[in-house]
């Protein structure tokens, strides 16, 4: 099924709905399996993540707690511009607590050096990143994360959360959003 494709013609399906659940399934079952006899706490970054949280959360045997963290990075559109500020804090405590920062993608690494720099600082027992996507060639800052869905090459891609000036996040499917397509 590409029905997406046959609505926006611009978009190629990268990952289906389907590829999308069965790395999600196991992702959660690595994670159940390396906390396990212990409590977790998933930290979204907003809004990108939030579908990929959902999905994962409910794929992890273990004793789990949400919070959110949101920022945005300078410049619009397709580039970042590395200065990264901070729109929303977390809510909770994470002091002595298995924090596992969920974003959805991995590009220049901006984005999660600042953030794992400023929960460090909260004091977590442990501290780990957990990307649905990693677009490696694009590091500038070096960052891996410990858990990632699919390395992808240096395309721009939207859906299950993804944006575009803040289009296209329900998109089932994730997608490369193709030149001259928006
Ligand atoms: P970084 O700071 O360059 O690692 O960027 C991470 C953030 O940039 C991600 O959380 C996304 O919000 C955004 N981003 C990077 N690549 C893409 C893309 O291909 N599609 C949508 N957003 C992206
Ligand atoms: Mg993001």
């Amino acid at each position: 099924m590409t029905s997406t494709a046959k609505t926006a013609p611009a978009l190629k399906v990268l990952f289906s709905r389907d590829q999308i659940h069965s790395r999600v399934v196991e992702i959660g079952a690595q994670i159940t399996k390396d906390y396990t006899g212990e409590s977790v706490v998933l930290v979204g970054v907003l809004k990108g993540a939030c579908l990929f949280l959902s999905d994962l959360a409910r794929n992890i045997d273990l004793d789990a707690s949400f919070d959110f963290i949101a920022v945005s990075s300078y410049g619009s559109g397709k580039m970042s511009s590395g200065e990264v500020k901070l729109t929303k804090d977390v809510d909770t405590s994470l002091q002595g607590k298995n924090v596992i920062v969920v974003e959805d993608i991995l590009d220049t690494g901006f984005t999660l050096t600042y953030l794992m720099k400023l929960l460090q600082a909260a004091q977590p027992k442990s501290l780990k990143i957990a990307t649905l996507l990693d677009k490696p060639s694009r590091r500038i800052q070096p960052i891996q994360p410990d858990y990632f869905g699919f390395k992808i090459p240096d395309e721009f891609v939207v859906g299950y959360g993804m944006d575009f000036a803040e289009k296209y996040r329900n998109l089932p499917d994730i997608c490369i959003l193709q030149e001259g397509g928006h």
